[in-house]
This record gives C-alpha cells, sequence and structure tokens, in this order.
C-alpha cells in the first residue's frame, strides 16, 4: 500500500494563508473537501489536515499527521508541557519558515511604572501559555500567580483578574488597544516545520526528503532579490561591498554620463531598509529592489 504523507496546518489565522501558500509554491496541488478541513493532494501523496495550531503538536505526537506548520511557540510550549508531566516529546523541528514571526511578551497596563520582573511577584499573570511563562518566571527565581485563559488574554487587566498578561504580540497593535504595554520579551517565534519520527516508514521519509529539497529552494528564492542602481564609478567597489550576499555584478555605461554606471546583481540575502539607506549614503541613487520569481543554479 502507498503511503500518504499528512501535514497539519492552521485551520484559520495567521499562518493559515501562508501555510497554503508555501506549499503551493513547493508544487502540491490539492482539492479541499466540503467542510474545508481536508485537502488532498492531486499531483503527489500528500495531504492536508487543517486544525486549530494549538492541537498540531499533540496531532504529530499521536501520529494523526506526520508534519506540521505551526508556531515555534505553540510547539515549545507543547514541548514544556510534556516535560513537566514526564512524557515523551518526539518532536523534530526541520526548517524554520520565515513567517509569522512574533513574540511571546509579557505586558502590563500602560500606567503600571515597570521597571523590572520582580514588580511582578505574588501578582497574576493571564496567559494561554502557562507553561512558557512558568518557565520564564522560574529562571528568573520570581514566583507569580499564573491565570489561564484559552484565548481574549488582553481583556484580564480591564476585568481585573490579572495585574499583567502573557501573549503573542506582533504588530502591537491589540496592546495598544487595551491599554497595554509590552514589559519583558519571553520568547521569540517563527511559523516552523515540525515533523514526527519517521525512521519506520521509508516510503514517508523519501516522500519528506523530496518534499525538502523543494521548500529549500522556495525559502532561498524568497529571501533573494534582484538589485538595480545607479553608482559613481568612484564608489562602485564601496557600493558593491554593501550589497548583501551579491553575486558578481553586471556593471553596465550609463548613456551620456561619463562617471556614472548600471549596477545589476542578485542579492541571496534580504535586503533591508537599511542597506538602501547605506547605499545612498554611498552615492548610489536610483535604487530598484526586484522580487526573484524563479531561479534555478
Ligand atoms: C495573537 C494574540 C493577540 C494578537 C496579537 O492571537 O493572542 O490577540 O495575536 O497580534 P498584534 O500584536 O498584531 O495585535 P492570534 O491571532 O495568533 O490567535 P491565536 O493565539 O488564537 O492563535
Ligand atoms: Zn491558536
Amino acid at each position: 500500500m502507498s503511503q500518504r504523507l499528512k501535514i497539519a496546518i492552521q485551520k484559520s489565522g495567521r499562518l493559515t494563508e501562508k501555510s497554503l501558500e508555501l506549499l503551493e509554491r513547493c508544487g502540491l496541488e490539492f482539492t479541499r473537501s466540503k467542510d474545508e478541513l481536508f485537502c488532498f493532494g492531486q499531483n503527489m501523496p500528500v495531504d492536508l489536515l487543517l486544525v486549530r495550531d494549538d492541537d498540531i503538536p499533540e496531532f504529530l505526537r499521536e501520529g494523526i499527521c506526520d508534519l506540521g506548520l505551526v508556531g515555534d511557540n505553540v510547539a515549545e510550549e507543547n514541548r514544556l508541557k510534556a516535560q513537566a508531566k514526564g512524557q515523551p516529546y518526539p518532536l523534530e523541528r526541520v526548517r524554520g519558515l520565515g513567517y509569522g514571526r512574533c513574540r511571546l511578551s509579557i505586558a502590563v497596563k500602560r500606567d503600571f511604572d515597570y521597571q523590572s520582573i520582580e514588580q511582578l511577584a505574588g501578582r497574576h499573570i493571564a496567559t494561554s501559555y502557562p507553561y512558557l511563562l512558568q518557565d520564564f518566571l522560574d529562571r528568573n527565581g520570581v514566583r507569580a500567580g499564573i491565570a489561564y485563559l484559552s484565548g481574549s488574554v488582553e481583556i484580564a487587566p480591564r476585568l481585573g483578574t490579572a495585574e499583567a498578561i502573557c501573549d503573542l504580540v506582533s504588530s502591537g497593535a491589540t496592546l495598544a488597544a487595551n491599554n497595554l504595554k509590552e514589559a519583558e520579551v519571553i520568547y521569540r517565534s517563527e511559523a516552523a516545520l515540525y515533523q514526527r519520527a519517521l525512521e519506520d516508514q521509508p516510503e514517508k521519509q523519501a516522500l519528506l526528503q523530496r518534499l525538502l529539497v523543494r521548500l529549500d529552494a522556495v525559502l532561498k528564492v524568497a529571501e533573494s532579490k534582484y538589485v538595480m542602481l545607479h553608482a559613481p564609478k568612484a564608489q562602485l567597489d564601496a557600493i558593491c561591498r554593501i550589497l548583501p550576499a551579491a553575486e558578481a555584478p553586471t556593471i553596465l555605461p550609463l548613456g551620456g554620463k561619463e562617471d556614472t554606471v548600471a549596477v545589476h546583481t542578485l542579492c541571496r540575502e534580504t535586503v533591508l531598509w537599511e542597506h538602501l539607506e547605506q547605499l545612498q549614503a554611498a552615492g548610489a541613487s536610483a535604487i530598484l529592489v526586484l522580487p526573484v520569481e524563479k531561479m534555478l543554479g
């Protein structure tokens, strides 16, 4: 019997669209079931299960699925929970995926004069991440009460059930809207690919390897940018040194300009606004950063 690889992704939330997009860019095509919770792989024996993100680590541990695209925060919370209960945690982080970046932070009311974590001793902190929070408090030798809430954690201080919260922060909009401010970052997270142990299933293992080759190519292209700019000849070396992980540049003459050239190059690492500012300060002008659709070789 040929085996099908099952990948769990978040059913609706911040990771859903990006996860589907990533798998499609790896060349996988799916047909969605009527209830939209199962996607059948059309061109490879790889199916998707759409589930609550918090359930993904458990599904992997129970072997209901083989791979999961999930936030490191969710996986780490599950690992600490398994550790506290003395249970095995046979999950492995295979790749960081570069999206869904956020931080798990302790936040307090805006008017709280926050200086250090000791101020939270003996207080109550509301969170959906009790194990990550407890771990942080233990490491800092602080004893505080943890009030578990499965959602809407940010309203706890207003209701008076907790003096602080520990929740995910991405843009910070939720904190601002609830009159809260970030006090401590306790964990940084991104979406990642996790797998359960597959040693005893060589067919699935081989499928995963095939998928990883594609995934690595897709992730590499995602960072790569094609950069075009004008550079004074005298500044050419200095400017090329600023470009992150650049290939040998193409240098082209510019019509009617003796002392300036056009530079085209592929940068294999993320080009940040800081890089553009440095380029401009070094004399570059007409700087364009273009996305790369596909790349071979
Ligand atoms: C998180 C968190 C906040 C919000 C923060 O929830 O619980 O409500 O995002 O984001 P912001 O800083 O951009 O406002 P999420 O949407 O991840 O849902 P979940 O925790 O239930 O999966
Ligand atoms: Zn969730």
